[in-house]
């Protein structure tokens, strides 16, 4: 960005609950905190699963949201934009600063999600994520492709939503050398222990009731067999350690195999249960696991309440820092993109040349 005060362009992948929710923050500058008054920001393209415009009118961006909203499609609207067939010439033809990405990858192929950044990057654009896939893919490669274009990767929300835990350890990791991490990332599972554990009720009891009040995804799998924690974790293990780590390094236990007796019979003896994240040991000896914990009450993240989430650090030279709360859901999640996006716009404003690259 030559002049600072030129129109940043932005591209947003993914019109979801979040995409449309950081849409409307953008919007609506005054229901956010972090967001700056009078951003000077040009939406210059949006993609879905099936379309993907590119925006000449941003007085069309309000219907746009809307019709998405009410019919489920990203329909053109007469005159304002036109559709390209396929992301790439999307984003050729859109010519982003900074790419945002709002979509759902799956964990398999993390596609087209990793090629879309991988080009983005490659071309000098800023990307801003909160799709865990393609970093839970090569999250390295992608950091080493932007530090190579002087560009920047940000995936907070991917860790946490609205919880700042990778600003949290980017801030304490200029700082001090990490020997150990503890995260609770999953708000779901979170929620059930406690309800298990306060309440009485059984694993299958607890489920159904996150799955009513929609903590619960209708398919639960990733969230109570530790597979999302386990993503988060390997996010920022890569993310803040030298070594490269892959998810075979993690040793992963759920808590499908949990009674609301062993919780409570833990809290009897002073422990409470946690789904807990680990990094721990030394270079070369690090141990990284997702399993059940016992907390004592002295852990930072024992109390945990409903579907809170937290990380706790020890450094080398004694230090021990926690960070918990953080809300959930599209609207905090999408507050958290911006407060990222701002940052990247502020450090372009001052020309920061010795920013990290993430
Ligand atoms: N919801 C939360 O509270 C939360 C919290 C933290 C992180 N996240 C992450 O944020 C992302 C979005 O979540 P969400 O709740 O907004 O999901 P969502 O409501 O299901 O929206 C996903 C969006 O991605 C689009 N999409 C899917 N595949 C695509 C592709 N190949 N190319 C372009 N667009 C594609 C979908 O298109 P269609 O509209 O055509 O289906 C939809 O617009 C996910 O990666 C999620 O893990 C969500």
């Amino acid at each position: 960005m030559g002049n600072p005060d030129a129109s940043i362009r932005l591209a947003l992948w993914g019109i979801g609950r979040v995409g449309r929710s950081f849409l409307r923050l953008l919007q609506e500058p005054a229901i956010s905190p972090t967001a700056l008054p009078g951003l000077p920001l040009e939406i210059v393209g949006i993609a879905d699963s099936q379309t993907a415009l590119l925006l000449e009118d941003q007085r069309n961006l309000g219907p746009i949201i809307e019709r998405k909203e009410s019919t489920g499609r990203l329909e053109i609207p007469p005159g304002s934009a036109l559709a390209v067939a396929e992301w790439r010439e999307w984003l050729s033809q859109a010519r982003p600063d900074v790419l945002v990405d709002t979509s759902v990858a799956d964990f398999e192929s993390a596609q087209p999600a990793w090629e879309l950044y991988r080009v983005a990057l490659g071309s000098g654009v800023a990307v801003i994520t909160a799709n865990k896939p393609p970093l839970v893919h090569d999250l390295k490669g992608l950091i080493r492709l932007a530090a190579r274009r002087g560009t920047w990767l940000r995936c907070g929300a991917t860790v946490g939503a609205a919880l700042p835990a990778w600003a949290f350890l980017d801030l304490l990791s200029r700082q001090e050398k990490i020997c150990r991490m503890d995260v609770v990332l999953n708000g779901t599972t979170n929620w059930m222990l406690n309800e298990m554990e306060s309440r009485g009720i059984g694993y299958g009891e607890a489920l159904a009731e996150a799955q009513r009040l929609g903590y619960a995804e209708p398919d639960p799998t990733r969230d109570v067999q530790g597979l999302d924690t386990a993503a988060k974790l390997l996010i920022l293990a890569n993310g803040f350690w030298e070594e490269t780590f892959f998810w075979s390094d993690i040793e992963i236990t759920g808590i499908t195999g949990l009674t609301h007796e062993s919780l409570q019979s833990e809290r009897d003896r002073g422990y409470a249960v946690k789904l807990v994240g680990r990094l721990a040991g030394e270079q070369g000896h690090r141990r990284l696991s997702v399993k059940p914990e016992c907390l004592d009450a002295a852990h930072p993240l024992a109390a945990l309440a409903g579907s809170q989430k937290g990380i706790y650090i020890e450094t080398t030279t004694g230090g021990r820092y926690a960070l918990t709360g953080g809300a959930s859901g599209p609207g905090p999640t999408a507050a958290s993109m911006l407060r990222e996006l701002r940052e990247w716009i502020e450090m372009k404003k001052r020309g920061d040349a010795e920013h990290r690259p993430w």
